[in-house]
């Protein structure tokens, strides 16, 4: 699959990506010297043993033995598979993929991507320029009346899907749209009848993006208190799903994408009001239910998650539904916390309410995950008598087990010793420890041979090129590994700025790949002020090895049906040249 895409265009998404920001986007990293540290996300752990390095532009764990270049990373991270992450690396560089067959499956898919992007993106335009037409000065109004100004319409994109049911129709029309397409955008109705609609219309439209700006669906608010529903969203499509989006991450990225907390919010307006008080930390979920995808976003913008949900009876258990599912994600270095908001009020109405300051104090008086996590289970079981005490124990403890963060476990066991006055906590640790798979951190050992310790060492020092002076002699060894070897060679004489995050990809589903990425993070010990000298000598054993081949295989030969006279003088020669070296080394 992956031929249909030039190799070299892979190259150039490379070369254009710093594997610093496409991974700084998603994680926090710390720099240290030449690399960068971050907490690996493919493993639980507290002291980071992830690191990348941007000469190399290439990362590796040390905990869990993980490396990869950007590529690997997209797809490792995001779940992508190959052509998803290539797809990815091309639309952040707006670049368009050549691909080398026409007919293919993939092409198509990711054409229409691109495509579904590009119409959105247009579409947004006409829903923003739709809001100051003076026929729809109701909804413009509408915007005023809530509260909302003009730099928060442009900041946000806001916009007004007209009462001409219609207008969108009419667009795909104009620019030629075919209806395969069309539909796929998600912008028309689905009711059984030969002409299509729009579906959004007379909705206050919210356009959700991605980190990057890229529109991938769109919200939309009645303004008729009467319609259902309140809120119309772009169904699932190619390019939408409300699962992995989160409103408000485009226009936050835009101010600081790993701020130091971070809240969470059911609606667009919230995230909306909250941007226009100047708190604009916050990003919403679009309802009430926090996805999995959703928790891990959360965590990699920043390690302090609020929750604001409405005040409501919904918003409240969905409090409770965000904490239940985000306890496997506990680790020590993350926190979480809770703003409860009178009954009748959501971040939105109480914003401006109240005002800034007041709403400061909220984020601040904010209650703890312990906290949180007690009361809900004290006004469930009251802790009156022994059997309620054991009941709530027994309710408890489980939850605890799911969550990594050892303190945070320690603080709770110690809680809850006390609410069930049982302080000796060493019989509760027996109880609670926590389960889950430790990772099976043993490296495998590599065993040191000549052409592997030249590969790894010309891996780790690209410019050790310039030390081989006869790369066609070389060619013709026999020795196992040197094809690789020579490929390597010649990648990097073609290209001497190439990264080893490059390099790899000309090995990715090569029998090759396993056994060059294992060279490219091994440790050959080899200190720095010998790496020149180890390497000629390691070139010089290769040829001795290929000698001794070739002189192995004459003897065979002689002894099956003798050698002619110019073969004889050959063994001689080898001879004299495999003595002399081991009279050198002695
Ligand atoms: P709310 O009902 O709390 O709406 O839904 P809201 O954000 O407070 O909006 P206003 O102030 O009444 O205008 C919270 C979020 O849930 C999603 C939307 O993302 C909404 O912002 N939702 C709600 C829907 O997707 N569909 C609905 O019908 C209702
Ligand atoms: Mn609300």
């Amino acid at each position: 699959m992956t031929e249909k895409i030039p190799k070299i265009f892979i190259q150039e998404l490379l070369e254009r990506t710093n594997i610093i920001d496409l991974i700084g986007n998603r994680i926090i990293l710390k720099k240290m010297g030449n690399n960068y540290h971050a907490l690996c996300p493919f493993h639980q752990e507290k002291t980071p043993s992830f690191v990348i390095n941007k000469a190399k532009q290439f990362f590796y764990c040390f905990g869990c033995n993980i490396y990869g270049n950007s590529i690997d990373f997209l797809m490792k991270y995001e779940g992508y598979n190959f052509l998803e992450s290539i797809y990815h690396l091309a639309s952040l560089h707006n670049l368009k993929i050549p691909y080398k067959n026409l007919d293919s499956y993939e092409k198509k898919k990711y054409l229409k991507i691109n495509i579904l992007h590009t119409i959105l993106k247009q579409v947004c335009k006409i829903y923003s320029q739709n809001l100051f037409y003076t026929s729809n000065i109701h909804a413009l109004k509408y915007l005023y009346h809530r509260g909302i100004n003009n730099f928060i319409i442009k900041k946000f994109s806001l916009g007004y899907a007209s009462n001409d049911q219609t207008q969108i129709q009419k667009f795909f029309k104009k620019k030629k749209i075919n209806t395969n397409i069309s539909e796929e955008t998600g912008l028309s109705t689905n009711k059984l009848i030969s002409k299509k609609y729009d579906r959004f219309h007379q909705r206050i439209i919210f356009p959700i993006r991605s980190q990057y700006g890229k529109i991938n669906g769109f919200g939309g608010r009645t303004l008729n208190k009467n319609l259902f529903p309140k809120y119309l969203n772009s169904p699932e499509t190619l390019i939408f799903s409300k699962k992995k989006n989160l409103y408000g991450i485009y226009e936050l990225y835009q101010i600081n994408p790993h701020p130091p907390f971070l809240i969470v919010v059911e609606g667009y307006l919230d995230v909306i009001s909250l941007n226009q008080y100047n708190i604009p930390y916050v990003v919403s979920i679009m309802g009430t239910n926090l996805s999995e995808y959703q928790i891990k976003s959360l965590f990699q913008i920043s390690p302090n998650i609020i929750f604001c949900y409405d005040g409501d009876k919904i918003g409240q258990q969905a409090h409770w539904k965000s904490l239940l599912s985000i306890l496997p994600y506990l680790s020590d270095d993350r926190t979480i916390k809770f703003i409860i908001l009178p009954n009748t009020e959501d971040p939105n109405s109480i914003i401006i309410k109240e005002g800034t300051q007041k709403f400061l104090l909220r984020i601040k008086k904010s209650q703890s995950f312990y906290k949180f996590f007690f009361n809900y289970f004290m006004k469930k079981i009251p802790l009156n008598s022994i059997n309620s005490k054991i009941k709530f124990s027994k309710t408890v403890i489980p939850l605890i087990k799911k969550i990594p963060g050892k303190m945070i476990r320690l603080y709770l066991r110690k809680i809850l010793g006390y609410k069930i006055d049982f302080l000796e906590l060493e019989d509760l640790n027996a109880i609670i420890s926590f389960k889950h798979k430790t990772l099976q951190t043993k490296k495998k050992i590599i065993k040191r041979t000549t052409m592997r310790l030249l590969i790894s060492l010309i891996l780790q020092n690209p410019k050790l090129v310039k030390k081989i002076s006869n790369l066609e002699y070389l060619k013709s060894f026999h020795i196992p590994g040197i094809s690789i070897f020579i490929k390597l060679i010649q990648y990097i004489i073609q290209s001497p700025q190439i990264k080893i995050g490059q390099l790899l990809e000309y090995f990715r589903d090569t029998q090759h790949e396993n056994i060059f990425k294992k060279l490219l993070s091994w440790d050959n010990m080899i200190a720095s002020n010998q790496i020149n000298q180890t390497f000629l000598d390691l070139l010089h054993n290769l040829e001795l090895k290929e000698i001794e081949y070739q002189y192995n295989l004459l003897i065979l030969k002689e002894k099956r049906k003798g050698l002619r006279l110019s073969e004889k003088k050959k063994i001689w020669n080898f001879n004299k040249m495999l003595t002399s070296t081991i009279q050198k080394n002695k």
